[in-house]
C-alpha cells in the first residue's frame, strides 16, 4: 500500500522553487508512476476551455483531446467528481488508449475556482484503486492544486482563470453562456472584438438547438459577418428558430421573404411573418 502522506511530502519537496506548471505536472506524473504499483499510465488532461488536451504523462502514447462528457476523463471533468472505475470495459464511452488498462481513476483538479484539468491513472489490474487509494490520491490532487496555484502568476503559459471558466461552461453545454460569449466577441465587450469567434459560439448554441443561437447564427450567415455568406442556411435557421416561437427569427423570416433572400420573394408570406413577430412584441 502506498504511503500517500509521504508521497504528498515528496511532491512538495521536488516542487520547491519550481515556477513552471509543465515542470510540476511532469514530475508529479513521474512520481505517481514510480511509487504506485501496477500502473500502466499516469498523467494529466488539461482544460483549454473547449476540451481536455493531453498534458504531461508517463506511459504509452495516449489520445490527444477529450470532449467534456466523453470517456472517463471527460465525464469526471463534467460532473466535477472523482471516478474510480473497477472495470473500464463496463464504462460506457470509455476511451481505450492503452489496451492493457482495466481499471482507472480520474480526479478533477480545480485551481482559482476553475476546472484546471484531470489527473488520470490507469492500471492493468481490475479494481486496482481502493477507497484508500481514492482518499490518498485526492489528497495528492489537493496538494498539487496548491502548487499549481503557487506558480500561476509566474507561468505565462497558463490560461486566465475567469476567461477559461466561461468558455468551459459554454463547452459543457450551456447554450446561453455560448450566446453571452458570442455577443461579447460580436460587440467587443470585455474581449477584443472578433466576429469569427462570435460565430463560433453562436454555432455551438445553435447546435444545442437554442432558438436565440439559431437566430443569431442565421443573422451572421445572411450578412456574411464573421463567416462566409450562406443565405439558404440562414433562412433554414430562422425557420427553426421561429418554429420555437422566437420572435426575432420571425421578423428575420419576414425580411428574407420580403427581399427574396435564400428563398423566392413573397410579400404575402413576408407580411405574415412580420405580423407574427409584432404580435409577440418584436419591432425592428
Ligand atoms: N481512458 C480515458 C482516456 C485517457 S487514457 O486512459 C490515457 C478515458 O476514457 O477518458
Amino acid at each position: 500500500m502506498t504511503d500517500y502522506t509521504q508521497l504528498c511530502k515528496e511532491l512538495n519537496l521536488i516542487s520547491e522553487g519550481v515556477e513552471s506548471c509543465t515542470t510540476l505536472l511532469s514530475n508529479a506524473s513521474a512520481l505517481l508512476f514510480d511509487r504506485l504499483e501496477e500502473l500502466n499510465w499516469s498523467g494529466f488532461y488539461l482544460n483549454n476551455g473547449e476540451r481536455l488536451i493531453l498534458g504531461p504523462f508517463q506511459g504509452k502514447v495516449a489520445c490527444t483531446a477529450i470532449d467534456f462528457g466523453n470517456g472517463v476523463c471527460g465525464t469526471a471533468a463534467k460532473e466535477g467528481k472523482t471516478l474510480a472505475i473497477d472495470d473500464v470495459h463496463t464504462f460506457e464511452g470509455h476511451i481505450p488508449c492503452d489496451g492493457a488498462s482495466n481499471s482507472e481513476i480520474v480526479i478533477p483538479l480545480y485551481v482559482r475556482e476553475t476546472l484546471f484539468g484531470v489527473l488520470d491513472i490507469d492500471s492493468p489490474k481490475l479494481a486496482r484503486f481502493t477507497e484508500e487509494d481514492r482518499e490518498g490520491l485526492e489528497a495528492f490532487a489537493r496538494a498539487l492544486e496548491e502548487l499549481i496555484d503557487s506558480v500561476y502568476d509566474k507561468d505565462p503559459s497558463l490560461p486566465v482563470p475567469g476567461e477559461i471558466q466561461v468558455k468551459t461552461m459554454a463547452s459543457m453545454g450551456e447554450p446561453k453562456l455560448c450566446i453571452k460569449l458570442g455577443n461579447a466577441y460580436y460587440y467587443g465587450e470585455r474581449v477584443k472584438q472578433d466576429q469569427k469567434k462570435a460565430v463560433y459560439w453562436y454555432e455551438k448554441a445553435a447546435a444545442m438547438g437554442d432558438a436565440e443561437g439559431e437566430c443569431l447564427l442565421g443573422y451572421a450567415l445572411r450578412n456574411g459577418i464573421g463567416c462566409e455568406k450562406d443565405e439558404k442556411r440562414a433562412l433554414g435557421l430562422f425557420a427553426l428558430s421561429a418554429d420555437k416561437g422566437f420572435a426575432m427569427a420571425m421578423y428575420n423570416l419576414g425580411y428574407c421573404y420580403e427581399r427574396g433572400i435564400g428563398t423566392v420573394q413573397d410579400d404575402r408570406i413576408a407580411f405574415d411573418w412580420y405580423q407574427k413577430a409584432r404580435e409577440l412584441g418584436y419591432e425592428e
